[in-house]
């Protein structure tokens, strides 16, 4: 049976060259389907916010939408190491505010480890959660909590200063204790020297191809209805949309044209119950 990953084995992983997989997942059948799969790590990222909840960005995401995600996922994906992301303005006020945030998720959310975007003006609250014992993944890039700072979703790192600022902010996570970094929307030649430079492992998203591991949203790469599917960084591996989209279409027809239920869908009673019961009708 697949063993859940540990912090670790995953810093193991990096130095043996032995990419890490990570999917997003925010329910209990995708956890379920996703830990058959043999992935190695499950995020319930606040990209929850998009792809399940509607909304426009990732800023509207509460504390509970995150328990109540990472709960179903916890009782789907029992052997494998799942990460939550601490959602926006929920740490980085003070240490204890952070951590109190902090423990909610991890008690009630069942699980191991917590991800926070941001580089170095988080860090002091980075070594306050390592310090009480919660391992700690970074986010640096395009964080999307922070979209309309970004000004979009652009690549990070183009631009003078951006890829400084980036590789500053990686160290300082890994000085921090971070376990691992997502490299989130990144040019290729600025992740690959920041995986080089660490020895945690980085796990990238549109950050090219030499991170220690990839992470990407479940509903992009299966067009599971999500707005994201058409990014250049996603690649595809099934179109659910358009078969459940068709399903239910012959499922409405079905209905319609009375050819759902059939005989083999339908109960039937013993005779004997039908002659009472027409029976009391009629008195
Ligand atoms: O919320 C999320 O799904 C993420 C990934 C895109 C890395 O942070």
């Amino acid at each position: 049976m697949k063993k859940r990953l540990t912090i670790s084995a995953m810093a193991k992983m990096k130095q043996e060259g032995n990419p890490i997989s990570v999917i997003t997942a925010y329910d209990y059948p995708s956890a379920k389907l996703a830990e058959e799969a043999a992935i190695d790590v499950i995020l319930v990222g606040d990209s929850l916010g998009n792809v399940v909840l509607g909304y426009d960005t990732t800023i509207p995401v509460t504390i509970d939408d995150i328990v109540y995600h990472s709960r179903a996922v916890a009782r789907a994906a029992t052997n494998t190491f799942i990460v939550a992301d601490m959602p926006f303005m929920t740490y980085g006020i003070s240490k204890e505010h952070t951590l109190i945030n902090a423990a909610k998720i991890m008690q009630e959310g069942h699980v191991q480890a917590l991800k926070l975007e941001g580089g170095i003006e988080i860090t002091e609250h980075v070594k306050a959660l390592v310090g009480a014992g919660i391992p700690v993944m970074g986010h640096i890039g395009l964080t999307p909590q922070a979209v309309h700072q970004l000004s979009g979703y652009k690549v990070q790192g183009k631009l003078e200063g951006e890829a400084k600022k980036l590789l500053d902010d990686a160290i300082a996570l890994q000085e921090a204790g971070a376990f691992a970094i997502v490299i989130e929307l990144v040019t290729e030649q600025i992740a690959t020297i920041i995986s080089q430079k660490l020895h945690i492992p980085t796990i990238g998203i549109g950050a090219g191809r030499s991170c220690d591991g990839q992470v990407l949203v479940y509903h992009d790469i299966l067009q599971y209805s999500s707005p994201n599917y058409a990014k250049k960084f996603v690649k595809t591996y099934a179109n659910l949309g358009e078969i459940i989209r068709n399903a239910i279409g012959e499922y409405v027809t079905d209905v319609k044209s009375g050819q759902f239920p059939q005989e083999e869908h339908s109960f039937q009673s013993p005779n004997h119950n039908i002659d009472n019961l027409y029976g009391n009708q009629d008195k």
